[in-house]
């Protein structure tokens, strides 16, 4: 079978490729050919297999090309992300909204002319819940919470998860959206994303640096890890028209979790001076955005497929960190640790 990840140079894009090529298949078919595509090229490991091939660039440079190409299934991962889409606001349209429905149409054009409708799994966000004046947010959103988003990104991501509703009730693609958690530990440097501070205060005293957490340690947000993360997208991708029930999108399993109980796990694993690296600074930006920001989430359609959010959050930590070791610099992520 033939994939194209799209944003499968990124974090989560590339982590899910190479889940995808060590496993071999999907669904029960061999994955012969993966395509990833990106503004930026996909890492060297992954350019070495060769089932893989890039299109390196703006989606929206290689829409018009992947209307003669079918392929079988397609994870759209590809997103301009929070802090981005609010600083620009074309920026975000183009990357999130615009290049979708270009790709959407690609896929069409290839039933059209009379291929079978490819599926789909879109990554959405836990950012398409809000709170609305008319509808207050409850503490925890379920699947069937109104969402109601109050950012550009999550906007975006809510308009897309129609579109990707509507393409399949006209047989264009069998699509489904899955709302991702806040995904951490992300390893690397801080992004631009306002939700960056949840990974920062666990992996930069890992490395011996100190990390300022902008908001209290009351905070509470729903999180997961990345391999729980990339397992929701595939199971999702698995899932049966029939089990996913119905073609609106479904919110993966989340740990919810106060920032207090995160750095009290980063104690318990790591040791009380790693600990004491995070430090407090409130940031008002930051902090705005938090407060509009569901405290937690729960995830009763995922669970029916089998999906389960991690026990606590040191077992996040301690992913993070056999991770880290097991990659070449581990002397420096992890340097805090000796
Ligand atoms: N990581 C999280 O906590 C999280 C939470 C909720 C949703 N998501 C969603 O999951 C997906 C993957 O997230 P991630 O953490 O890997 O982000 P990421 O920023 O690491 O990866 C996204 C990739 O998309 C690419 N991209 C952006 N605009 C593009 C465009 N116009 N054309 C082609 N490529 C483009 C970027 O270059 C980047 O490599 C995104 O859709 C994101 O919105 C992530």
């Amino acid at each position: 079978m033939k994939l194209l990840i799209t944003g499968g140079a990124g974090f989560l894009g590339a982590r899910l490729a190479r889940t995808l090529l060590a496993r071999g298949h999907l669904n029960g078919r061999e994955i012969t050919h993966m395509v990833l595509t990106d503004i930026a090229p996909p890492p060297p490991d992954l350019l070495s297999d060769t089932r893989v091939s890039a299109r390196t660039g703006p989606l929206l440079v290689h829409t018009d090309a992947l209307r003669e190409e079918p392929f079988d299934g397609v994870f759209h991962l590809a997103s301009a992300v929070s802090g981005e889409c609010e600083a620009d606001f074309d920026l975000g349209l183009r990357s999130n909204v615009d290049s979708t429905r270009a790709l959407l149409d690609a896929l069409r054009a290839n039933v059209n002319a009379g291929g079978q409708a490819a599926r789909v799994v879109f990554s959405s966000s836990v950012a398409v819940f809000g709170p609305d004046p008319a509808v207050p947010l409850p503490a925890i959103v379920a699947d069937d919470t109104l969402p109601a988003p109050q950012t550009s990104y999550g906007m975006h991501k809510l308009v897309c998860e129609h579109l990707v509703a509507d393409y399949t009730r006209k047989g264009y693609i069998d699509g489904r959206a899955a709302r991702l958690m806040t995904v951490t530990v992300r390893p690397g440097r801080p992004n631009g994303a306002a939700s960056s501070f949840f990974s920062g205060i666990i992996r930069e005293p890992l490395a011996g640096a100190v990390s300022m957490c902008p908001v209290s340690d009351d905070v509470s947000h729903p999180v997961s890890s990345p391999t729980r993360t990339v397992d929701g997208l595939i199971t999702v991708y698995e899932a049966s028209r029939e089990a996913f029930v119905g073609r609106t999108a479904l919110n993966l399993p989340a740990l919810n979790v106060r920032v207090a109980d995160m750095l009290d796990a980063l104690g318990q694993v790591a040791g009380i001076k790693v600990r004491e690296r995070v430090r407090f600074a409130r940031d008002e930006r930051i902090a705005g955005i938090v407060a509009n920001w569901p405290g937690g989430a729960s995830a009763l359609r995922a669970s029916k497929l089998g999906l389960k959010p991690h026990a606590n959050f040191a077992e996040i930590i301690r992913q993070y960190i056999d991770d880290c070791a097991a990659a070449p610099n581990a002397d420096q992520t992890l340097k805090g640790m000796s």
